[in-house]
């Protein structure tokens, strides 16, 4: 199994071409660049085996407009395993990873959007169960939350905004 460690500035250009080579496209790439500029990222990791990075997984903050104020969550996206490497459990190491670290660093809540099935495993579920609705141009089961604390969303109800970064996404 790779190493999972934080992205250094020396991965950028090597993390772009992952991204790329994932998605067929560069919106996940021009998010990645938004989000880095913008300073809102908390964590951004990546899987490395003999000197080559063959995943990535970024989270970083938006807000959830609730009934009593906004309140801090986090994003996780994009996340990509380079394509030759898939369904060889590096996507789940890093996104264990991920978790692991917001909850270390004492963030409570994070969304998604995403296969249900493929972040179930994690803990993930549908976000309308904490009273949760996303501005995103989403389909609704996609929208996903998880609670790193118990009763982290319970007075975070509310709509979920996600930042111009996320603007070009699909
Ligand atoms: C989605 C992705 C990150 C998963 O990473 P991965 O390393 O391939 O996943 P893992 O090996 O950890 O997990 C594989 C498991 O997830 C399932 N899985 C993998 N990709 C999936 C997908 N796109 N949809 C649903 N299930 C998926 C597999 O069936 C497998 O299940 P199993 O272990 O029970 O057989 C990777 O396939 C990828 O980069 N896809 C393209 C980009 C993308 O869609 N990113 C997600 C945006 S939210």
């Amino acid at each position: 199994m790779p190493l999972i460690r934080p992205e250094q500035t020396g991965d950028f250009d090597t993390v772009d071409a992952l991204l790329l080579a994932t998605f067929g496209r560069d919106a996940e790439v021009r998010l990645v660049h938004r989000l880095r500029a913008s300073e809102k990222i908390t964590s951004a990791l990546v899987a490395e085996e003999k000197a080559r990075i063959l995943g990535h997984v970024v989270f970083s903050k938006i807000v959830v407009d609730g009934e009593s104020g906004e309140v801090g969550a986090l994003a996780l996206a994009p996340l990509a395993v380079e394509p030759a490497f898939q369904r060889l459990g590096i996507g789940s190491a890093l996104v264990s990873a991920g978790l692991e670290r917001c909850r270390l660093n004492r963030h409570p809540r994070v969304l998604v959007l995403g296969d249900p099935v493929y972040y179930s495993r994690f803990g993930f579920v549908p976000a309308e169960r904490f009273g949760l609705k996303c501005l995103f141009p989403a389909r609704d089961h996609a929208f996903l939350a998880i609670e790193l604390e118990p009763g982290a969303f319970a007075r975070a109800s509310g709509t979920v905004r996600y930042g111009h970064e996320f603007d070009d996404l699909e």
